[in-house]
């Protein structure tokens, strides 16, 4: 058994709503991992003196449960840095990049995908980010949709099969057998690997139709439900995730009033990803309005080649409240509980007795410097499952 007492924590975000409080702050408190799992948290003063293998003095900084990164697409060949600047000079996003993508991932080896995710899982780990979906999409038949479903259970429990991301090019004639394929031979493949099935509902990838029948394709495997809707422009796409029941639907950038009543009496989780209206110079979506209507609200990076390739949550962090309208407070809770929310984990988000030790040590004093100081790397320390991923302080 082994146990780290973290204590001296200036601020400590429990994400345990208390007294008013949502993130269940408190000051001058301690916490101790064991065995991967958080064993005791409270005042420092009430800590146990000793019996504990290491003791870490935080010096007063802030301490926040890790983030919580509900979507990605990391596995995936080549770069479109090209596509990105001339997006800067005026070229329009539009969702056909992704083919370009397509033809480098299937041209990437096993072995260079897997160091690339590799490579990922340590960047995100040092930005402060413990738990990480991964979509497939990138591959689109069968062999490369399988083949990127496993490639990334091997880092992540959290895999999305994105058949339906675009229809590839050799199907363009034929869109019906593609999408009977998705629902078919390759939703078979990949369901072994991923707990979650997603489908690109919008202008120039699936229609409303399409994606109904792929997603109920996706419920009868088993597999929970997500979507991506409502990215450039309006659609039907957040109310068909809520009438299925998804756990989430990503971007909402453009919504209606319908859209909202609709999202606001659900359980499915509204993901904002404004990593993209950055990356894409869109309008960002509207935080506020989601919230003030009692809609559950997730933070996430949506990490890809093509339209925000960042895998920062104190980045999205920094937009949702300088341009989404969300408090320090709101966005903070956004990036942790929210994404665990939109998985349906109630291990991690949070820091109480029993949920994982997914710790974030910040070089500040509390949790609003990461909105506060832009682009400054604070996230100090990070423990995954109890294990320091980062260089962790000297233990006394
Ligand atoms: O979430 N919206 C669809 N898929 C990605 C973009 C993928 C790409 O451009 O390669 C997204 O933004
Ligand atoms: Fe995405």
């Amino acid at each position: 058994m082994t146990t780290t007492l973290l204590t001296n924590i200036g601020e400590l975000t429990t994400n345990v709503a208390a007294g008013g409080d949502p993130l269940g702050t408190v000051h001058d408190a301690a916490l101790l991992m064991a065995d991967g799992r958080i064993a005791w948290i409270g005042q420092a003063a009430d800590a146990p003196a000793r019996g504990q293998d290491a003791t870490i003095d935080a010096g007063g900084r802030a301490v926040i449960p890790g983030f919580v990164d509900s979507h990605t697409h990391l596995v995936f060949g080549g770069d479109r840095a090209d596509e990105f600047e001339a997006r800067m000079a005026g070229t329009p996003y539009a969702a056909g990049g992704i083919r370009r993508t397509v033809a480098a991932t299937r041209a990437a080896s096993d072995e260079e995908l897997r160091l690339r995710l590799q490579r990922f899982t340590t960047e995100l780990h040092g930005q402060g980010t413990t738990t990480f979906e991964i979509k497939t999409g990138y591959g689109l038949t069968v062999a490369d949709e399988e083949r990127l479903a496993r490639l990334a259970a091997e880092v992540s429990g959290e895999v999305t099969f994105l058949g339906a991301h675009v229809v590839p090019a050799e199907y363009a004639e034929r869109r019906d057998e593609y999408v009977e394929l998705v629902c078919g031979e390759m939703l078979r493949a990949c369901a072994p690997h991923a707990r979650w099935i997603d489908v690109f509902c919008e202008r120039g990838a699936f229609t409303p139709e399409e994606a109904r029948r792929i997603l109920a394709a996706g419920a009868e495997r088993g597999l929970g439900l997500r979507v991506h809707g409502n990215q450039l422009g309006p659609g039907e796409g957040v109310r068909l995730a809520v009438a299925a029941g998804a756990a989430s639907v990503d971007h909402c950038t453009y919504l209606d009033d319908a859209d909202v009543a609709a999202l606001a009496g659900s359980q499915t989780v509204a993901t904002l990803l404004p990593g993209v209206e950055f990356s894409t110079r869109q309008p960002y979506p509207d935080a506020r309005r989601l919230i003030d209507a009692g809609v559950t609200v997730a933070l996430a990076s949506d990490c890809n080649p093509g339209s925000s390739f960042t895998s920062s949550l104190p980045l999205m962090i920094a937009l949702a409240v300088r341009e989404m309208g969300m408090t320090p407070a709101e966005a903070v809770w956004a990036a942790t509980a929210g994404g665990a929310r939109a998985l349906r984990r109630d291990d991690v988000g949070a820091l109480a007795p029993g949920m994982r030790a997914d710790v974030v040590m910040l070089d500040a004093p509390t949790r609003v410097h990461l909105a506060y100081r832009p682009g400054v790397p604070i996230v100090q320390t990070v423990w995954v499952g109890g294990r320091a991923v980062t260089p962790e302080p000297s233990a006394r």
